[in-house]
């Protein structure tokens, strides 16, 4: 748990998927499709455990829930994600601004016109094209590319990252997250946390959201006294 003032905040770090934008469907379908052609069966555990993982971590997790881990090899396995990636790469391009999250456009606004500076901190390496699909990425002018990641989240990496992208200090910084992966990254960075979601999962939140809609400055305000 964080003991940051509010008025000390400078800066928001935000997830992508599922916190901006509910990605996470074509994500899930798009794995379900491939984890089902490999006979792995697909729970509700694997698919909650996929969010916020990078897209070859991804993929070890499928293998692993059907002990197929071995079974393939190194080219085998970029080939698997990469025809995942084209199955999804082809859904989000029929996205629009109407599939921005309720109240998340407003509280860009918000955050603009207060003077906060904005990243992304998205494991997703279509996150500037999916940004392009809502149009905001006139939003988020700092992305940190996780290609230039050595560790994915639940490291602390991508978060301390979007802290320097803005040239504060993580403590001034809140970093936002809908996985229970980034509310361990944001935590690990120093950072304060918002979980937008189920209370069970991201019970490690510094600030907890039921959904996007919740999130404005006078509820973190609130939230933080
Ligand atoms: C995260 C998603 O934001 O990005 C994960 O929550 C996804 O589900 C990861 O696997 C990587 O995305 P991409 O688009 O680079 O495969
Ligand atoms: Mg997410």
């Amino acid at each position: 748990m964080t003991t940051i003032a509010f008025d000390q905040i400078k800066g928001f770090v935000f997830d992508l998927d599922g916190v901006i934008t509910d990605t996470s469907l074509y994500h899930t379908k798009a794995w379900r499709q491939l984890a089902e052609k490999l006979g792995v069966t697909w729970t509700k555990t694997l698919e909650d455990g996929l969010k916020g993982i990078s897209r070859m971590d991804s993929l070890e997790m499928i293998l692993k829930a059907g002990n197929k881990e071995n079974d393939y090899t190194q080219d085998e396995k970029v080939a698997l994600a990469t025809e995942k990636n084209t199955n999804y790469v082809n859904a989000i391009h029929q996205m629009t601004p109407a599939n921005i999250l309720p109240g998340i456009k407003a509280f860009l606004d918000d955050l603009r016109a207060n003077g906060y500076l904005i990243a992304l901190a998205s494991a997703s390496k279509n996150g500037p094209t999916v940004l392009k699909q809502l149009e905001l990425t006139d939003y988020f002018p700092k992305i940190v590319d996780p290609a230039t990641l050595s560790k994915g989240k639940p490291d602390p990496e991508i978060y301390v990252k979007g802290a320097e992208a803005l040239d504060l200090d993580p403590t001034q910084c809140i970093g936002v997250e809908d996985a229970a992966a980034g509310i361990q990254a944001i935590n690990g960075a120093n950072e304060t946390s918002i979980g937008i979601g189920d209370p069970d999962t991201l019970s490690a939140a510094d600030i907890h959201f039921n959904d996007t809609s919740e999130m404005t400055l006078a509820n973190i305000a609130k939230a933080m006294a």
